[in-house]
């Protein structure tokens, strides 16, 4: 990370102050004065703010059931931002692993931790994401072969990846996808003919929404877990 992120993620300085003291050469890396605030450093490097040793507050993990009308943003737009309900200290470090709609509900992870939130949102890793879908219209079961064999979205190049879709009613259904583009699901009924009137994620890999609408909670060292296994698996 910056070494400008490191200094305000291991003190109580803004980034403009951390700014401040690397420019007036108060912060070494590994012995030296880095006076940019460019400078790259990892978790495990030396660093110190005028001879005293400085360590990065450990990352936060957090799980939130999402409101329909708020949005997946750290400011208020034209909706209020979902992390008005997360008061805890340094909120604006935290990011979202994997937006959801305005008007879609349920499970958002939230972190401050890059690497880990990149293991959920690469297509590459393939993570799977459960959405509870209410249609507008009965649901053909042809559906189920389209959606495995692909469909084409407007306006990107490939077929969407293999996708496990399980009719519960003829107008309510479960859609397993591997990939997020830009309003993947709502994309994907519309290629078949067919509206999305209500969308909620339910799963993220194998973490399960557990929270009422608007609560949030941390989630367990397993669950951590669950995502750096994936990339420890994957580089074996
Ligand atoms: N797909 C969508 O269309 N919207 C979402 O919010 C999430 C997935």
């Amino acid at each position: 990370m910056r070494l400008d992120r490191f200094v305000c993620k291991s003190t109580e300085l803004t980034r403009a102050q951390a700014c401040s003291v690397i420019e007036r050469g108060e912060v070494c890396v590994n012995g030296q004065t880095m006076t940019s605030e460019r400078t790259q450093v990892h978790e495990n490097n030396q660093v110190t703010l005028n001879g005293v040793k400085l360590s990065c507050r450990p990352f936060r993990y957090l799980l939130l059931n999402k409101k329909a009308g708020t949005i997946c943003s750290n400011i208020d737009e034209v909706y209020p931002s979902l992390f008005n309900s997360i008061d805890i200290q340094h909120r604006d470090e935290l990011h979202i692993a994997g937006r959801l709609d305005a008007d879609t509900t349920g499970l958002v992870l939230i972190t401050d931790d890059g690497r880990w939130s990149f293991n959920i949102i690469t297509p590459s890793k393939q993570c799977s994401k459960v959405y509870r879908v209410s249609l507008s219209k009965p649901i053909d079961t042809s559906a189920v072969g389209k959606f495995k064999d692909g469909v084409q979205l407007q306006g990107e190049g490939q077929l969407t990846k293999p996708a496990i879709l399980t009719i519960i009613t003829p107008k309510d259904v479960r859609l397993t996808i591997t990939e997020g583009k830009f309003h993947q699901v709502k994309r994907m009924f519309a290629s078949i003919g067919n509206k999305v009137v209500k969308l909620h994620r339910e799963r993220i890999g194998d973490i399960q929404l557990d929270v009422e609408p608007g609560e949030w909670r941390y989630l367990t060292q397993l669950e951590v877990e669950s995502f750096f296994d994936r990339d420890r698996q994957e580089g074996e």
